[in-house]
């Protein structure tokens, strides 16, 4: 039985990406995964690709000095704009969100109709966009960036009135537009679930490209033989570039547990 109990890597912008990390933590419950934060730099989704392609190299290199034996690039942000140039300079296996993403929405979707929100990085890369249309060409594509649902995330705000208001702006063109699904494309919305399914009436099936990335990435530990056999629970840390204490409050709060093993980095170092 082949043990590599090395960890897995993940890195977002922020605190989003604990989205992508729950679903492996259920998915892969005897993996260790080591997280990166980038709470310095959060929003990724207003800069432009140079930078984010830029923070992706940074971030992804710090987790190699993690000996991680796989990287998630869990933010869709970096994920549209930089997995690409990251799987082609580094050696281990890199997955991103998207192609997961676009996968599961095909895999929704009736009537073909398929909304995205995103980032206004990720809606103007047009990456979820290109995937849909590569797996099933005569879709329909409604893309709509929501870029005021990160911050109200990360300030731990995803379930008041503000995000209610916010929503219901943001998601007025998307209720016209008869889509039977909807691409949660960016890390933080997944904890704005139910504030989008009440705003469209329960109407949508929302995708969530956390699960599909799990399988994923199960996939590509058996198909490279370094899946973690060991027959122990997963241990966890935790990386961040600013504020390691809202990062536990807020995050603590959605994983439910108790984040204990954190640390803040220099990632410009
Ligand atoms: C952001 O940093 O703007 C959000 C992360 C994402 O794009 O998933």
């Amino acid at each position: 039985m082949r043990l590599d109990p090395r960890p897995i890597g993940v890195f977002d912008s922020g605190i989003g990406g604990l989205t992508v990390v729950k679903e492996i933590m259920e998915f892969l419950p005897n993996e260790n995964i080591v997280y990166f934060g980038d709470t310095a730099r959060v929003p990724y989704g207003s800069k432009s690709a140079e930078t984010v392609i830029r923070f992706a190299f940074q971030n992804t290199r710090f987790l190699l000095t993690k000996d991680v034996k796989a990287i998630v690039v869990a933010c869709n942000t970096a994920s549209a704009v930089a997995l690409k140039m990251l799987q082609e300079s580094f050696d281990v296996p890199i997955i991103g969100v998207i192609s997961p993403g676009a996968n599961a929405a095909v895999k929704a979707t009736k009537n073909k109709k398929i909304g995205i929100i995103g980032t206004e990085g990720t809606i103007n890369s047009r990456a979820y966009e290109k995937e849909i249309k590569r797996l099933l060409p005569d879709a329909e594509i409604f893309a709509y960036p929501c870029p005021l649902f990160v911050p109200i995330v990360e300030e731990g705000w995803a379930n008041t009135k503000v995000s209610y208001m916010v929503a219901e702006e943001y998601l007025k063109p998307l209720k016209a537009s008869l889509i039977d699904s909807l691409v949660m494309g960016c890390t933080h919305y997944p904890l704005l679930t139910k504030v989008v399914d009440d705003v469209l009436d329960h109407k949508v099936k929302l995708i969530n490209p956390a699960r599909e990335t799990a399988i994923e990435l199960k996939n590509i530990l058996i198909q490279n033989g370094i899946e973690n056999k060991e027959d122990a629970l997963g241990q966890y840390e935790y990386y961040v570039s600013d504020n390691p204490e809202k990062f536990k409050r807020v995050g603590g709060n959605f994983l439910e547990h108790d984040i204990i093993n954190i640390k803040k980095i220099d990632i410009e170092k």
